[in-house]
């Protein structure tokens, strides 16, 4: 006879961004059924006993890169993702992530959005995926009659309903003409305008200053992206989207004088969004010389856009940020770059022909290990980014709900209920709303079960060789990660197929999307007159 359920999961604490109680899950043709103090075992084909452990939402990563390939820094340097849809999606499940949002993007030789996003698409059809997943676009071409044609397209054929916008990277930048241009256009179909608010010319010539010094080694990076380069260009997208009324979030904000700028600007009444991510909560401008010697090219490894702050002090902000409500979401910005690999950070050398020194290019994958030993490199040619969407939920866990500075119930918000609410996916996602919640889910071991171990790169499930969290302590892991109700990860074990994850369109932001009348009827800093008929 057919069982009522196909999955229940018993004695656990469930817990959301509204609370915390003791509830069983029954779970059915992928959706949660049943939410109640107790449900009979013998309704269900399986049964899993969480035994007083957390049961949550799945983890909602809104921000990470797969796949992509970058055009970045003055010589428009090649780098590759080294997750494809497959292995990013594997290693989000294997941390608790059941949902990634990805960048399809356009480089400035694509005439067309849609076709950049069918490209993508095709990609991951072709890997297949272990967790659902959806796109935002990033637009370099801000012309306006494609944005008008492509657009509403994007929307309703894709749900695509977000777009990240560049203020630096030379094959990427965008002028403030520009960002205005875009955004007055997204704005009219109420798309998530995300922005990386970097001073890209700031950034060159304080690159070109510490070329003529010949200060260049990966440590560098940070000198020459002092935090007031993040605080500026966040000041400024600010103002550019105050002037036209559209609500903006600003990505991967690392810095406690960004924060404040966006504090500053949500206290006035715009809604202005924010995510930080684990790098800066982690990592400090130290991390960028902590292999061997403090020159070492092996310290490319910890490189990031923006980079983490100088010290500790920048950290404490953050987490208040993540507190106070500043900071709606915390993503990975998993961008994946393997150290030892012709594509990924050794291009810090490859390209860099004071570094070859006698080492013939193109240098091949076998005979590269030989050539980056001892040697510095540049750090413009670096590609940027850290892996992290596996480890995303575990630092949390350890470091902000088990320490106390984020309320379990914030942890769920911050991790999964608002970002699904942002980009226009609750509550199918980040809830567990019986009848309407996909039974996505994490469960996590009880207080002490598990004992605590060191993290090491080989405990994760990406295609990189290294991880910027090595040696650090965990007591805390993801015990099972469920998509629509199939077990994927379990007990260490991945359980599942990459044929799980599916596309998926989303709706447009669910959080308060328009200033009030009073904000944005403010003349000083708004042109009211813009949207009068
Ligand atoms: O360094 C970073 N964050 N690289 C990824 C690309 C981006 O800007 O998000
Ligand atoms: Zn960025
Ligand atoms: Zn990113």
């Amino acid at each position: 006879m057919a069982k009522q359920f196909d999955l229940i999961i018993k004695n656990g604490a469930v817990l959301t961004s509204d609370g915390v109680g003791r509830y069983e899950i029954g779970i059915k043709d992928g959706k949660i059924i049943q939410l109640s103090p107790s449900i009979d075992s013998g309704l269900a084909k399986e049964v899993i006993d969480a035994e007083g452990g957390y049961v949550m939402p799945g983890g909602v990563d809104a921000h990470v890169h797969i796949a992509q390939d970058f055009t970045s820094g003055p010589k428009g340097v090649m780098g590759k993702c080294a997750d494809d849809f497959l292995t990013g999606s594997r290693s989000a499940v294997c941390g608790g992530t059941t949902t990634i949002i990805a960048f399809a993007q356009q480089n400035r030789s694509d005439e067309s959005l849609l076709k950049v996003v069918q490209n993508y698409h095709a990609l991951s059809e072709k890997s297949g995926a272990y967790c659902d997943y959806g796109f935002h676009v990033i637009i370099t071409r801000p012309e306006v009659q494609m944005l008008e044609k492509e657009l509403p397209k994007l929307i309703e054929d894709w749900g695509i309903t977000s777009c990240k916008l560049f203020m630096t990277y030379s094959s990427m930048q965008l002028s403030d003409n520009q960002l205005l241009d875009v955004m007055y256009e997204t704005r009219k179909r109420f798309m998530t305008t995300m922005i990386h608010a970097e001073n890209g010319d700031l950034i060159s010539w304080l690159t070109n200053k510490l070329e003529q010094r010949g200060l260049v080694e990966p440590f560098y990076h940070a000198i020459s992206r002092p935090p007031v380069v993040e605080m500026e260009a966040t000041h400024r997208a600010i103002v550019l989207a105050e002037m036209i009324q559209n609500p903006v979030l600003f990505v991967h904000v690392g810095s406690a004088s960004a924060a404040q700028i966006i504090r500053n600007a949500q206290t006035r009444g715009f809604p202005i969004y924010a995510e930080t991510c684990p790098q800066y909560l982690h990592l400090t401008w130290d991390d960028l010389k902590r292999f061997h010697s403090p020159k070492c090219f092996e310290n490319s490894k910890m490189i990031c856009s923006p980079p983490p702050g100088p010290d500790d002090s920048d950290q404490e902000a953050l987490w208040a940020g993540l507190r106070n409500g500043t900071f709606t979401i915390y993503s990975s910005d998993h961008c994946p770059f393997r150290y030892k690999d012709v594509h990924g950070k050794a291009l810090g050398v490859l390209q860099h022909e004071q570094s070859l020194g006698s080492a013939r290019c193109p240098v091949d994958q076998e005979h590269l290990s030989e050539i980056l030993d001892d040697k510095t490199g540049h750090f413009k040619y670096v590609p940027n980014g850290c892996p992290g969407v596996e480890t995303r939920l575990p630092l949390l866990f350890e470091y902000g709900l088990k320490t106390g500075r984020v309320s379990p119930e914030r942890y769920v918000d911050l991790v999964s209920t608002a970002p699904a609410k942002l980009y226009g996916l609750y509550p199918i996602k980040g809830a567990l709303i019986p009848g309407i919640s996909d039974a996505d889910l994490v469960i996590w071991y009880p207080n002490d079960a598990l004992p605590s171990f060191k993290l090491t790169n080989a405990n994760l499930h990406h295609n990189v060789d290294y991880t910027p969290y090595e040696g650090m302590e965990f007591g805390n892991w993801p015990r099972y990660t469920i998509v629509r109700g199939q077990i994927v990860w379990a007990e260490g074990e991945l359980r599942a197929s990459a044929s799980v994850g599916k596309y998926l369109k989303r709706g447009t932001n669910q959080l308060a999307t328009r200033p009030t009348n009073s904000i944005a009827s403010d003349k000083r800093r708004v042109a009211t007159w813009l949207y009068k008929a």
